[in-house]
């Protein structure tokens, strides 16, 4: 039987979420970043899938990564640029890959800037306010999309 060549996942994470751990526990919870990718990458392997996973402070590196395109699906936590980046939003639009925005806290249901997105309408889905697991959640949602491609 022929092998089908693995689809590649990007996560991005933005800004302070290299903090994660300690930072606001109360609200994006006790675990670090590196805990989030572990499981991410068990359950990527899980489904066949290539992930390469990517933690920036600077919104012009993130830009770079999203539009170097060397991905067939995009997973994205932009942190706190979800709420000021026209430049994520128009690297977003700039390429033909689909895309999940993902965050740990529900944006919808905390301060009055963080509920609203730039990105939210440019991508396929948000995922918000599952902790960890929305990523998890995110992965999964990717699979079933690349799944469905590739038949
Ligand atoms: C966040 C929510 C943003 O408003 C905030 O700036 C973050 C994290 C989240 O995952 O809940 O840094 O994206």
């Amino acid at each position: 039987m022929k092998k089908s060549k693995k689809n590649k996942v990007l996560v991005i994470h933005g800004p302070n979420l290299h903090l994660l751990g300690k930072r606001e526990p109360d609200i994006y919870g006790g675990y670090t970043l590196s805990q989030i990718n572990k499981e991410l990458k068990a359950r990527a392997k899980k489904s066949n899938i290539s992930i390469k996973i990517f933690q920036s402070n600077s919104e012009g590196e993130i830009v770079e990564e999203i539009t170097n395109t060397q991905y067939d699906f995009l997973i994205i936590n932009p942190a706190a640029y979800t709420h000021t980046s026209v430049a994520i939003r128009d690297a977003l639009l700039g390429v033909d890959r689909p895309a999940i925005e993902v965050h740990l806290s529900n944006i919808y249901k905390r301060e009055d800037f963080r509920k609203k997105s730039l990105i939210s309408d440019v991508v396929l889905g948000v995922i918000s306010g599952f902790g960890k697991t929305s990523y998890l959640l995110a992965l999964e949602a990717a699979a079933g999309v690349l799944r469905n491609k590739s038949r």
